[in-house]
């Protein structure tokens, strides 16, 4: 079984071309593209040159097969998954169309992503909210500080589940429960963490969790999705609306309708017709998630951090500055040493392809990658130690 796992990630490695070419450990910014991705986008792009067919009915088919998909990889329902345009589509419906009055506080850590930080910005100057920054503990979400910052009017908070600088990943049940007794949302940028470490969102007690696709999950830049508890679904209420919130039975000779009443489900705030491409590009990434197990995923990346993190640990002139706490731990491993912006360059200038973060350099670890990457990589850190 064991064997037969193993097999299936090389067969998958062989589909990611770039692997004959560079070491590639940046999915944290964004996911290289495999054959399938790039075949199915190469024939849609065929199709719209030809102009010989009209292929918006499919992309309605393969937008609910992607909403289902979705719902599967995250243990939710169809009907609470909805597509949209990046991670910030989401973060945005739940920042301007929750129930929340003027007054009401919103907490934010002071680690946060800035699409977290603009987007409920912009929503505080609107709606009359009040941000509360929670200072992180070296560097890393800190639980008591939360306990200590909830106040009467405190009514979200906004997390990442994995941090994006050093992949602190956030434990949600603990945070959730502490939301839940407090009647306050609780709203996950999960972008950090979509694809590559498991998720149960009802177990997590997640209201809104929202994600790109273009990073981990290894899907066309300007794609990606959000969850919507049932109970926030029907609260929600944000400024923008469209015709696809609707169900017009993908019959479109026949639109004078003005009374159609909108989707019980998410899929009511999707914004307009769809990134075909990008739709299509997607679904073909998500069967290698599907097809490889999102648990799987996780053991394979977290077997080959560990290797380098074994080297790491021997060598004195480098430390390691993420946790490897067996809750926190995530896909991106991030290490320091004097030089880091040197180290950077070298590993570059070698087809390393990674990136510093923070003054750490920030490897993040695939499916695609294998024992060999992190062997290449060992050698030239010990390399550069000497
Ligand atoms: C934690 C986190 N959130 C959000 C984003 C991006 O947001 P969006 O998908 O809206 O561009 C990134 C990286 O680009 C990120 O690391």
């Amino acid at each position: 079984m064991k064997e037969d796992i193993a097999a299936r990630f090389r067969e998958t490695r062989a589909l990611f071309e770039h692997t004959g070419n560079v070491t590639y450990f940046n999915s944290a910014s964004y996911g290289p593209f495999c054959t399938p991705v790039r075949d199915a986008i190469r024939t849609n792009l065929d199709l719209r040159v030809a102009a010989e067919r009209d292929d918006s009915h499919d992309a309605f088919t393969t937008s609910d097969e992607l909403r289902n998909d979705f719902a599967e990889l995250i243990g939710a329902e169809k009907k609470q998954v909805g597509l949209g345009m990046n991670t910030s589509f989401g973060l945005n419906i739940a920042a301007f169309g929750l129930p929340l009055k003027a007054g009401d506080e919103v907490l934010i850590s002071d680690i946060e992503f800035p699409a977290v930080v603009y987007t409920w910005r912009a929503a505080a100057e609107r709606r009359g909210l009040k941000i509360k920054r929670l200072a992180s503990k070296d560097r890393f979400f800190d639980i008591d500080e939360l306990l200590r910052n909830i106040g009467e009017r405190t009514r979200v908070l906004s997390l990442s589940y994995v941090q994006f600088f050093n992949g602190y990943k956030n434990d949600l049940e603990t945070i959730s429960e502490i939301c839940r007794k407090n009647r306050m949302y609780l709203v996950i940028d999960g972008i950090q963490g979509m694809g590559v470490e498991p998720l149960d969102v009802k177990k997590s007690g997640i209201n809104v969790f929202t994600s790109g696709c273009h990073k981990w999950m290894l899907s066309p830049q300007g794609c990606g999705f959000f969850y919507l508890s049932d109970e926030v679904c029907d609260l929600i209420k944000p400024p923008f609306m469209s015709w696809l919130g609707v169900d017009w039975e993908v019959k479109f000779d026949d639109l004078f309708h003005v009374d159609k009443p909108y989707f019980d489900s998410a899929r009511r705030f999707e914004m307009g017709f769809y990134a075909v491409l990008n739709i299509l590009g997607m679904k073909a990434a998500v069967r290698i998630f599907q097809d490889l197990g999102i648990d799987n995923i996780q053991a394979h990346n977290h077997a080959l951090i560990d290797r380098l993190a074994d080297y790491i640990r021997g060598n004195s002139f480098y430390r390691i500055t993420c946790s490897m706490a067996p809750k926190h731990r995530s896909s991106i491993f991030t290490f320091s040493c004097d030089n880091v912006d040197k180290l950077h360059r070298r590993l570059l200038d070698n087809k390393i392809i990674l990136v510093n973060r923070e003054g750490s350099i920030r490897v993040s670890v695939h499916l695609f990658n294998n024992e060999q990457d992190i062997d290449r990589l060992i050698e030239m850190l010990d390399g550069f130690s000497k």
